[in-house]
């Protein structure tokens, strides 16, 4: 409401509106005031939660965007294929996704797999099983109906599959990717992407050292079982089975089983096992 003309002839200051009367009231009380305090509390509250939503919302599409190129990154490292550049979607090229249905070892054609989130189907009752205490060796609790798989090929020919694999260690569930060579019996890689093993213990599973001990590894038998171990210590390769055995981490016999479990888990009857059987006659 504006001043009479006579208040404003006189030079006193403009009557105030209703909201800022309220806020030069609540100014004017003293700073230890029970209801000065609550209302400076409240007015921050609502100001940073405005703040932190808008954030969250606006960085929404940027944090996908950005796990997406990390699964990716994971994959062409695992493969082998991320070159000097470090050019991970030139890489991600030469990789064919395809969604799996796990008890079949069928592709599931209808679904797309740059949709197709596994983890968390994993923990949707509709779209995933529930393991029995003696299935569950990897410690999941729930395992997806349906899993990516991602190819590498050479021509025609598939050169390399990569494998989402996941499992209990000591502290935290380990996830990774496994990559088999074309004969789907042979291990090129194993990388995790993600865990909260100790560094320096169950967190050497990073070690570049170690990880490299993988590649040439064959983790099925002649019959199409899957026995690749890794072993507490260190692998005598002068013993017949060496080629089926990993070493172990030191001091961390815990996480060592945990991988060791973990990959028997996925390259079995109630993981991959259907799918890379019909691969092998497939391809055979
Ligand atoms: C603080 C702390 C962190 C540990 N972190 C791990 C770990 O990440 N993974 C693991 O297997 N063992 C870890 N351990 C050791 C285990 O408790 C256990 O002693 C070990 O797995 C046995 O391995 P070893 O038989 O090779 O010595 C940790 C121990 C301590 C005290």
């Amino acid at each position: 409401m504006s001043d009479s003309p006579q208040e404003q002839a006189k030079g006193g200051a403009p009557n105030p509106s209703g909201w800022r009367r309220r806020l030069d009231a609540v100014l004017e009380l003293p700073n230890d005031s029970p209801q000065k305090t609550l209302i400076v509390a409240v007015t921050l509250c609502l100001v940073c939660s405005v703040v932190v939503s808008s954030a969250a919302v606006l960085l929404r599409p940027l944090q996908l965007e950005n796990a997406a190129l990390d699964r990716k990154r994971n994959i062409v490292e695992v493969a082998g294929l991320l070159g000097s550049d470090g050019d991970v979607e030139a890489a991600f090229e030469r990789v064919e996704p395809r969604v799996v249905d796990l008890e079949s070892g069928e592709f599931a054609e209808d679904m797309d797999p740059a949709r197709y989130d596994q983890r968390k189907s994993s923990k949707d009752p509709e779209r995933s099983i529930a393991l029995s205490r003696d299935e569950d060796i990897a410690g999941i609790g729930r395992r997806a109906r349906y899993s990516t798989v991602y190819f590498v090929r050479d021509g025609d020919a598939i050169r390399q599959v990569i494998l989402p694999v996941h499992g209990y260690g000591l502290w935290s569930t380990l996830y990774g990717f496994l990559s088999l060579k074309g004969d789907f019996r042979t291990v090129s890689g194993l990388k995790f992407y993600e865990h909260a093993e100790t560094p320096g213990l169950g967190g050497e599973v990073d070690n570049p050292a170690w990880r490299g001990k993988w590649d040439g590894k064959i983790a099925f038998d002649e019959s199409g079982s899957a026995i690749i171990e890794v072993v507490k210590g260190v692998v005598d390769e002068t013993r017949s089975g060496a080629e089926h055995r990993v070493d172990g981490l030191a001091g961390a016999t815990l996480t060592t089983r945990g991988v060791d479990n973990l990959l028997k888990f996925w390259l079995g009857e109630n993981g991959f096992g259907p799918f890379l059987a019909r691969m092998r006659e497939k391809e055979a």
